[in-house]
């Protein structure tokens, strides 16, 4: 494994990851382009590597996957195609000549993969999280063929669902991914009786995939009579929602989250109600998550799932002054999720992982997770399931693939057998509080020279956002004052160029 990117989404110049992708079928060579494709837009190009052929395919071909790129059908005279894909599965070579600790694909183990929830036992750790993307038997079936371990079923209830349109707003990035996606939507509209009809047709048909049935009772006794139907309608565990922030009028959804005592309580009457395992999904919408964790403990919850969405406004358009969704003219706090919330959703996963109180219970993690990366950032801070919602509204049931193919390709890797090994393995070397960090030395920026363009852009923050160590003499060479930097490393965030890494040696402060 190597922490050198050769490759990444900013090299696909265009490619839109199309459905049944065409340049996946027209190869005389047998590449199926799409799905390298895919696997570079999520991290996963070590493991894309490892499918090629010994010889570059691509080398005197006459490139039929750029002629049936989707692309051309906006100027089909043009001929030539958005996407450069027989140069990048070229840099998928060079990817490939960088030395690896598993020697082709057919070598890598995906059974370390397996794993389980409160001791019941799932293929691998990803599951589909509680929303619309598990919210009929068609599509949770299509989820588990393409191979999903489970899905926590949209949320049950037994009150009226009428949903606004439209419900969704987002924050994109230059490439068209959701940087942060908010939602105004609410619970499963269909009725319980449907809904358990769907867990008895799962079940039977899907018996190893885990069905994790997420409930909302309107009131004390109706949270233990939902918890019970899941139950006697094959759920393997239920999930207590008390997060969900459009949910909040009559003291449900987040409301409940935020108040300990009622955690408690209805954690209790559910747990009473069934006898398989109970978990409480958990609002972040609070300063901090252990009372409320601890709260679920004490009403003998197995697990904690976090994070629910974030209560948000993605933006106002400045012109009609409406925030976004606009619903007849009207907006509100939404719930956002997706990429953008992740460093907030690991911030929750680290409390719960190092609150001693907590020890024994099952952590399932989510918000936020895109990438097998995203995930193993996840099971390192202490969660030991993973649920997705936005990265599957955004890009479909096929990301699977590349979650479990690069987990499995990392965790071959780096020696570890099964997913318990590596859960809560980031956990030592972390804090809560910065207090308890060493501040007695310093690590200087290194300036590589055959990269710089001289921009002077580090020179512009280190100025006006650092502590003026840097000039940029008149041959826009940039120069740095060891007495006046205090390795903040904030030059190295700012390079355009990437012209900046850390030295990686540590000096004492006080020599
Ligand atoms: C459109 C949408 C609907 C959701 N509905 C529910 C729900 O019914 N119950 C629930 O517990 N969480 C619900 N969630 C929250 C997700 O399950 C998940 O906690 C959150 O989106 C963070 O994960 P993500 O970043 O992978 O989306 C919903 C999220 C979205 C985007």
């Amino acid at each position: 494994m190597s922490f050198k990117k050769i490759i990444n989404r900013s090299d696909m110049l265009g490619c839109v990851l199309c459905a049944d992708p065409p340049c996946s079928s027209v190869c005389k060579r047998g590449i199926d382009a799409g799905r390298l494709l895919r696997s570079i837009w999520f991290s996963n190009e070590e493991y894309a590597s490892m499918t090629l052929p010994e010889h570059n395919p691509c080398i005197g071909c006459d490139a039929d996957c750029e002629k049936a790129c989707v692309k051309n059908r906006i100027d089909p005279d043009d001929g030539i195609c958005g996407v450069h894909i027989s140069s990048l599965i070229s840099k998928l070579y060079e990817v490939r000549a960088l030395p690896h600790d598993v020697a082709g694909v057919d070598r890598i183990d995906f059974s370390c993969l397996k794993s389980d929830i409160c001791g019941i036992p799932i293929d691998n750790p990803f599951l589909l999280s509680s929303s619309v993307v598990a919210s009929t038997y068609d599509m949770c079936a299509r989820a588990f063929e393409a191979g999903w371990a489970g899905a926590c079923f949209k949320t049950i209830c037994n009150f009226p669902i009428h949903e606004c349109s439209p419900r969704f707003s987002a924050l994109m990035s230059d490439n068209n991914s959701f940087i942060g996606f908010k939602n105004i939507e609410q619970l499963s509209d269909h009725s319980v009786e449907e809904n358990m009809n769907i867990f008895r047709r799962l079940k039977e048909k899907y018996p190893s995939k885990f069905i994790l049935a997420s409930i909302m009772g309107k009131d004390e006794e109706e949270w233990g009579i939902l918890a019970k139907k899941c139950e006697d309608a094959g759920a393997d565990a239920v999930e207590l929602n008390f997060s969900c922030p459009n949910m909040a009028d009559d003291g449900l959804g987040s409301d409940i989250g935020q108040i300990p005592e009622l955690v408690e309580k209805y954690t209790s009457i559910a747990k009473k109600a069934c006898s398989i395992p109970v978990i409480a999904k958990l609002t972040p919408n609070v300063a901090n998550m252990s009372p409320a964790a601890e709260a679920a403990k004490r009403g003998g919850a197995d697990g904690i799932a976090a994070i629910n969405t974030i209560k948000s406004i993605t933006g106002v358009n400045i012109h009609t002054f409406i925030s976004e969704p606009s619903v007849h003219g009207k907006s509100a706090l939404g719930g956002y999720s997706g990429a953008a919330v992740k460093p907030i959703a690991l911030r929750f996963i680290a409390e719960l992982g190092l609150n001693k109180n907590l020890h024994g219970m099952h952590i399932t993690g989510m918000g936020g997770i895109g990438s097998w990366t995203d995930a193993v950032e996840f099971l390192l801070l202490g969660s030991a399931s993973l649920q997705i919602t936005t990265a599957v509204m955004q890009y479909g049931y096929r990301i699977i693939d590349d979650l479990k193919s690069g987990l499995a390709l990392y965790m071959n890797q780096k020696g570890f057998k099964s997913v318990a090994d590596i859960v809560g393995a980031g956990l030592d070397s972390f804090y809560l509080s910065t207090d308890n960090l060493e501040r007695d030395s310093i690590i200087y920026p290194k300036f590589n020279s055959d990269k710089c363009v001289g921009c002077g852009r580090c020179m512009i923050s280190c100025s006006d956002g650092g502590h003026q160590a840097l000039t940029l003499s008149p041959e826009r060479k940039i120069r740095m004052n060891p007495q006046k930097c205090v390795g903040c490393h904030l030059c190295i965030l700012v390079c355009p160029q990437k012209a900046i890494t850390s030295s990686g040696r540590r000096f004492d402060k006080h020599l």
